[in-house]
């Protein structure tokens, strides 16, 4: 699809990529295929994101509760990861894509954090596309940790109690300085949200797919943006109220 084609895509879209271990239970292969075709789902949706103009794409790629998973699966998920950014970093620098990540990096192992220090330090003076992987990242515990770094604040005088607002609390996640989400697709047919981008979901759209993450096409990517098109955007208004705003 032509970017002239398509309508005003989402600034923000935020995706849950589900479905990998049943795509490979399904073909009778080990879970870790899976993850692998679902990496080069990442690599054409980062590309036709990035073409369309959306300006921030933010990935849940690893939640604070995968951590319970098979010690192999993680270890290869990590390997994975890793192998994805050495190979994609060049990429993002040809296509002025910034990297950036969400989650509590101390439980990462300290080669991946190597590898992402690296990616986001060569990426940081790109200004296209802000591609965020959210990595052991739980909402509950982003909030958490936001309120006790506003507490400490508030407690060393840094910070009025009479200060605190919406904005300023949303500055204390680890999406400080981020838009909130727009759209947000999940695959696989899960209507959750599974402890993601809790606070910043407040209203966003959102699009289920039964199609796994490794069979999530370009069609099926065009498709969930088309129907981004369709959704009329009110945030508590009505609908008279919006129109009339958007007349001459
Ligand atoms: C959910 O599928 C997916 C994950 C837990 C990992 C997502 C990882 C990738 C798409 C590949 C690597 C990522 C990047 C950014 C290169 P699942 O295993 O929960 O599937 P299931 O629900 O069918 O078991």
């Amino acid at each position: 699809m032509d970017p002239s084609d398509f309508g005003k895509p989402p600034t923000h879209l935020a995706i849950i990529m589900d479905g990998n271990g049943r795509w490979a239970q399904q073909r009778m292969l080990k879970r870790i295929v899976g993850h692998q075709r679902g990496a080069e789902t990442v690599k054409m949706v980062v590309e036709q994101a990035s073409l369309l103009g959306i300006k921030y794409l933010t990935l849940f790629a690893f939640s604070s509760e995968n951590w319970s998973r098979p010690v192999l699966e993680v270890r290869a998920l990590m390997t994975l990861l890793k192998k994805y950014i050495r190979q994609e970093t060049a990429r993002m620098m040809r296509k002025n894509i910034r990297y950036n990540v969400i989650g509590n990096r101390s439980e990462l192992p300290d080669d991946v954090n190597e590898t992402l220090d690296g990616a986001i330090r060569e990426t940081s003076g790109n200004t296209g596309m802000v591609l965020t992987l959210a990595l052991s990242y739980g909402g509950r515990q982003e909030i958490s940790m936001a309120a006790k770094r506003l507490t400490g604040d508030v407690l060393n005088g840094r910070l009025a109690l009479d200060d605190i607002t919406m904005e300023v609390f949303g500055s204390y996640l680890d999406t400080g300085g981020l838009p909130d989400p727009d759209f947000l697709i999940r695959t696989s047919g899960e209507m959750r949200i599974s402890n993601f981008l809790l606070w910043q979901l407040a209203y966003t759209e959102l699009y289920f797919t039964d199609i796994n993450w490794p069979d999530f096409t370009i069609n099926e990517f065009h498709k969930a943006l088309n129907d981004f098109q369709s959704r009329e955007r009110r945030f508590g208004k009505t609908s008279d109220q919006l129109n009339k705003r958007n007349s001459p």
